[in-house]
């Protein structure tokens, strides 16, 4: 499973990049928001520290407008991936930058309908937001399940890339599922490595090393 981390945060993106464990980064409209600069400049930025996928997100809701601001985004880097909303407009401005060659990221899927949707207009990645469905008393994990099944049964070549997570279960249920992608963010990326009998561990290894008065 690949992960990217859910952050216009340059900080937190390089200090999970130094990891080697980061693939890719997703931002949306709120992200750029919380950030408080300049969306074309930080996907440049994000760009020069990684070169997974960069998901930027057009605000336009008419194909048009979504092409024209898509094509804008695309001339930042290579690996930028264009996020278009799950609607017929932005199906079709998927459609449009791949026959481009641009890679795109159809966000706010809530459904295994609107996923079927968008493999079939050949989007590189479909985010489906497990958390927000949580949030409304749905299950989340249960759409990651319909979708890799959907998926798996036309051999779609789109990626699942589970969005909106909210904690480790959420991975590790959507890798057992055999998802392609999460984008958490960097905290509960960080959460994955934690498990209290490892810090028990640890804490016994390095006392009886101290015991033995040896050094290395
Ligand atoms: C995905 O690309 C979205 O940016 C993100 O996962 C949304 O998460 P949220 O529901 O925590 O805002």
């Amino acid at each position: 499973m690949k992960f990217f981390v859910d952050t216009a945060d340059i900080a937190e993106i390089k200090d999970l990049a130094a990891t080697g464990l980061l693939d890719g980064v997703t931002t949306n409209p709120s992200l750029i928001k919380k950030a408080g600069r300049d969306f074309k400049e930080v996907i440049a930025e994000i760009c020069a520290v990684t070169d997974g996928p960069v998901s930027a997100e057009v605000v336009a809701m008419d194909f048009d407008g979504m092409v024209a601001q898509g094509e804008d985004l695309a001339k930042i880097a290579k690996n930028v991936t264009i996020k278009v909303p799950l609607t017929i407009e932005g199906l079709k401005a998927c459609r449009h930058f791949r026959n481009k060659g641009i890679m795109v990221n159809v966000t706010l899927c809530f459904s295994p309908a609107q996923a079927l949707l968008a493999a079939k207009a050949g989007a590189s990645f479909i985010s489906p937001f497990v958390g927000r469905l949580d949030d409304v008393g749905s299950d989340g994990l249960t759409l990651i399940h319909d979708i890799v099944t959907i998926y798996n049964n036309y051999d779609f070549e789109t990626e699942v890339l589970v969005a909106s997570v909210r904690n480790p279960i959420h991975i590790v249920e959507s890798a057992k599922m055999g998802a392609h992608v999460a984008t958490a963010p960097a905290s509960v990326l960080k959460a994955l490595v934690n498990h209290p009998l490892t810090d028990r561990g640890l804490e016994t290894f390095l006392k009886d090393w101290a015991a033995t008065g040896q050094k290395l």
